[in-house]
């Protein structure tokens, strides 16, 4: 059933369970492709991270709470910087930027900055819980189509390495800002490839009906560089840019998106002789949500990624000798943060409604919703479940996971099988909630957002603390 803005007796029928789930032998049994590593089940069948219960977080931490294994997070990160970087050792190296719009506060920000990546910010918020993290500035980049002045400001006066710009109005913007600052700003440019890509498909096409970036089919991302070479003294022309899509389980749409940046970069060798020392080919990694998803690891990502680029350099390298290896930069978000994070809620009323025909579905409510993750009612996002405090001998019954808030379209997990037991003051954690989840909470119906609490090594610590509602008021000047 998708979600319907009128209410559920508008949305599709009853279709049954996905054809991706199927029914478990054991619902207690935990798919590890889908939860931060350190995940296990102890003897009394509780879920436990990073050597602590969820029972004793969900004690001193309350729920619903978004709880991140840090190993995990940290694992992950290593694993694109050190992966990636022996297969482009060859070819001019790589930089591996963590999409901080996936998740970031300033200890996740110092964590980036430890494990050797470079920072991805959209936003002079972003910016700041960089700033304050102390994250060197020359390893940060500055996307948005619509930066103002004073982020343009911002990201100068701290002294960015890169600012992506995306509007003929913003290099104007950008060159302005420099003058004032007396600085020479490091841009790339944002380059609309024509490539859009989701899970295993993606469709090349000359149709770039969105807002980012320049076409580069009609030739407002050639024009683009044109107007920056112009400013020279203001503007220092790193290389091109683009960002073709997320949940990208397959290489193919990186290749034509390759293909197309390089066709470029070496025109402008050719028709400029400038030679842009970078190329960034974005983010957009799968994770397993469910068990549909089968993501590709970051050593076969780094080693399908450097075979595609080395065959694009190769291709233009025939017809134009001199085009030196930029080096390459990457943007995973989701890849990283996702699967580090799962929320904990407590369950609240388990509720059987008639669908008719005999048929019924179970509604296990809990304590968060769509104010903590949105996805599934913005994208249609599937996610898993399990029962986190205790294990069951019952049968599996499939249930739908819902949230608190107001909305039928409040759903956090479609369709899951939990145990035929499940009552209220159980916990349920879903995994896979670490990515555009605390980053896209709102506080719909005055809900005070959950705290992240990281996990390591047998002790839990509040990173972004759980909102009040004396901050709610806070704002509410009367
Ligand atoms: C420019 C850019 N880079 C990187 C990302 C990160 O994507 P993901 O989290 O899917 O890796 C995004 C996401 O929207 C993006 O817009």
């Amino acid at each position: 059933m998708r979600a319907h803005e009128a209410g559920a007796l508008h949305a599709e029928g009853y279709g049954g369970p996905p054809h991706w789930l199927p029914t478990p032998g054991d619902v207690n049994e935990l798919m590890p492709q889908l939860w931060p590593q350190t995940v296990a089940r102890d003897e009394q069948g509780r879920l436990t991270v990073g050597g602590l219960d969820v029972v004793s977080i969900a004690r001193e931490f309350g729920t619903a709470a978004y709880v991140l294994d840090e190993e995990d997070f940290r694992a992950r990160a290593r694993a694109f910087r050190d992966e990636f970087a022996e297969p482009f050792a060859e070819l001019g190296g790589v930089d591996v930027y963590y999409a901080g719009k996936a998740f970031l506060c300033t200890e996740v920000a110092r964590w980036v900055a430890d494990e050797g990546l470079c920072l991805d910010v959209c936003s002079g918020g972003e910016l700041a819980v960089a700033q304050r993290a102390g994250f060197p500035a020359e390893r940060i980049g500055l996307h948005g189509n619509n930066k103002s002045l004073a982020e343009i400001r911002q990201a100068l006066e701290y002294g960015v390495g890169r600012i992506v710009v995306d509007s003929f109005e913003e290099i104007e913007r950008v060159a302005a800002v420099a003058t004032e600052l007396e600085v020479r700003a490091p841009v790339m440019v944002r380059v609309t490839v024509g490539v859009e890509a989701h899970t295993h498909e993606f469709i090349a096409t000359a149709h770039e009906d969105q807002k980012f970036g320049f076409s580069l089919a009609g030739g407002r991302a050639a024009e683009a560089v044109a107007r920056i070479l112009e400013h020279d003294g203001t503007l220092d022309l790193l290389g091109l840019h683009s960002h073709i899509g997320s949940q990208i389980f397959d290489t193919s749409g990186f290749e034509v998106s390759a293909r197309r940046l390089i066709g470029l970069h070496a025109e402008v060798a050719r028709v400029h002789g400038v030679h842009m020392p970078e190329l960034d080919l974005g983010g957009g990694y799968g994770i397993a949500y469910t068990s549909e998803h089968t993501p590709l690891q970051p050593r076969e990502l780094g080693e399908q990624m450097a075979d595609l680029v080395a065959r694009e350099l190769k291709t233009v390298g025939d017809g134009s000798p001199d085009v030196p290896a930029p080096k390459i930069s990457i943007e995973p978000g989701r890849a990283i943060a996702g699967p580090s994070t799962f929320t904990l809620y407590e369950v609240g009323t388990v509720k059987d409604v008639d669908l008719g025909g005999g048929l019924t579905r179970t509604y296990v409510s809990v304590d968060g919703g769509m104010s903590d993750n949105i996805r599934t009612a913005l994208y249609d996002a599937d996610y898993s479940c399990t029962l986190a405090s205790r294990r069951s001998e019952a049968g599996p019954r499939l249930a739908r996971v819902v949230g608190r808030h107001c909305e039928s379209g409040d759903i956090v997990v479609m369709d899951e099988y939990l145990p035929d037991d499940i009552t209220a003051g159980d916990l349920v954690a879903v995994p896979g909630t670490g990515a555009y989840c605390r980053s896209m909470a709102s506080q719909y119906n005055h809900t005070p957002r959950p705290p992240v609490v990281a996990v390591r090594d047998g002790r839990a610590r509040v990173l972004v603390r759980r909102e009040t509602v004396e901050d709610l008021l806070a704002l509410d000047v009367g």
